[in-house]
């Protein structure tokens, strides 16, 4: 399993690129494949322009509740395990699966739990997991992000967001946390700046140019799974897609 993550400050792409990272391995068949929207306000689907599932959260709670009513002879554990697949919503090539929203911290101690370790047993069946994220570094600092293979830090090509970039990298080394490769993604769509003599800890793996046709389908409506295959941002991200995939004989 390779498990794919995105962090950066809000609004720099980062569902863009879960998006186009996914759309990447449904065209070059990379099966079976989980897409995790692991931001609060979720709208990876939206993005994708599919219809978003109900979420963990959502069957957590409705679980907290009747939690001490179980029919006779259901464990809580069992009864969770057996809820919660209704989360896991199957589309056309891939597996989605939103979190959702969790009301303050400190709640659902148990069920988070459980949760945790039904998401690791469940990833570890997919080729691929392709995971969306909330803006900034709350999920850094909770770990609810998990290990991960590969971490994009997105950023436009402005001081503040640069910054920021920077600053998620800093924490995810002072938190020691388990993530294989890091890379910093330029987005482009908003000002183009030459960034090539930047000094960043983490080399700028590729650029993703401002690309009319997300605009377009943004503007309609439309998901990017309706993408054309000539798409500027698309090609960009799928030779890095095709690169990793024969790097890892996948
Ligand atoms: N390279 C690009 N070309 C054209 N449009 C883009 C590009 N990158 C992002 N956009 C547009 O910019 C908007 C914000 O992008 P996106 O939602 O991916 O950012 P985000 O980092 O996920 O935001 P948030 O922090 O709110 O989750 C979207 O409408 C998207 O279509
Ligand atoms: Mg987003």
């Amino acid at each position: 399993m390779v498990k794919i993550g995105v962090a950066g400050k809000g609004g720099t792409g980062k569902t863009t690129l879960a998006s186009l990272i996914l759309l990447s391995l449904l065209r070059m068949k990379q099966k079976p494949i989980l897409a995790v929207d692991a931001d609060p306000n979720s709208n990876f689907a939206e993005n994708l322009g599919i219809k978003s599932p109900r979420s963990v959260v959502e069957i957590v709670t409705e679980i907290e509740k009747i939690k001490n009513n179980l029919p006779y002879g259901i464990e809580k554990a069992q009864y969770l395990e057996i809820k919660i697949q209704e989360a896991i919503k199957e589309e056309e090539g891939f597996d989605l699966l939103v979190m959702g929203r969790t009301e303050g911290p400190g709640c659902y101690c148990y069920a988070n739990n459980l949760l945790r370790e039904w998401m690791s047993k469940l990833e570890i069946n997919y080729k691929f997991v392709v995971m969306d994220n909330e803006a900034g570094m709350e999920h850094m600092a909770r770990r609810t992000s998990g290990d991960l293979d590969i971490l994009f830090i997105v950023s436009l090509c402005d001081k503040v967001s640069l910054r920021t970039a920077e600053s998620i990298y800093k924490m995810i080394n002072s938190l020691q946390l388990n993530i294989k490769k890091v890379y910093l993604v330029l987005n482009e769509f908003l000002y183009k700046k030459n960034l090539d003599n930047l000094n960043f800890p983490v080399p700028i793996i590729f650029k993703l140019p401002f690309d009319e046709e997300i605009y377009k389908l943004s503007e309609e409506n439309k998901g990017i799974l309706n993408l054309p295959e000539d798409s500027i941002a698309y090609i960009v991200v799928s030779e890095f897609i095709k690169k990793l995939i024969l790097e890892r004989n996948l």
